[in-house]
This record gives C-alpha cells, sequence and structure tokens, in this order.
C-alpha cells in the first residue's frame, strides 16, 4: 500500500480523510499533465502533433475540473471559497465589503476540529 503520500500515521486517518487524499493527489496529477502537455504543444513544430497534444491538455483540463468538483462536495469549506472566489472580476482575492466579517470568520474558525459532512 502507498503510505508514502500520508503526513500522519495512516491509522490516524479516517476512510474520508484518506478519500480526499486521494483526491488532491490525483488533481495534482492531472495538473502536471496539463503542464507537460501545454509545454510539449508549444515546443513543437509540428502542426499535427500540436492538435493532439492540444486535444489531450484539454482532458487533463476536464479530468482536473471533475476531481476539484469532487473534492469541493465533500469539503464545504472548499466550497465556500470557490463561491466566494472563483468568477469574479477585478483584482483577485480582494474583497473590500467583506474584509472586515471574514477576518472575524478566520479567528473563530481556528477552534474548529473535525471537517463536518
Ligand atoms: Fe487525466
Amino acid at each position: 500500500m502507498a503510505t508514502d503520500q500520508y503526513h500522519e500515521p495512516i491509522e490516524l486517518l479516517d476512510e474520508d480523510t484518506r478519500d480526499i487524499t486521494r483526491i488532491i493527489k490525483s488533481i495534482q496529477e492531472e495538473f502536471e499533465a496539463v503542464d507537460w502537455y501545454n509545454q510539449r504543444m508549444n515546443a513543437t513544430n509540428d502542426e499535427g502533433l500540436r492538435d493532439v497534444l492540444k486535444h489531450n491538455r484539454d482532458e487533463e483540463l476536464e479530468h482536473a475540473a471533475m476531481g476539484i468538483e469532487w473534492l469541493r462536495r465533500h469539503l464545504p469549506e472548499l466550497d465556500s471559497e470557490l463561491r466566494e472566489n472563483l468568477f469574479t472580476e477585478g483584482p483577485i482575492g480582494h474583497h473590500d465589503e467583506e474584509e472586515g466579517e471574514e477576518e472575524a470568520t478566520d479567528n473563530k474558525d481556528l477552534n474548529i476540529g473535525k471537517i463536518k459532512r
């Protein structure tokens, strides 16, 4: 069994936590594949090969998105962050009207224990 991906003793990790590790590792691998295909498609001088590599890159993007969606459905805090930060306009990560409120929430969240699902 592959245990090198865990930073805590595996016997302390429940199945939900292991599944989250599995999908995070998978998302990481999908984006690595995206990067490799993207580099290759931009490096080649062969137009036909570029088309194949672009197709493969775009399929890896779909796989990555599917993994992110699974993780979003199983990690409510990620769902909240994605809803707040994706598909916005203007400077990234800048939320004028919510900054005070966000700090208060962050401090309160420090005492959160296990992820609730
Ligand atoms: Fe993939």
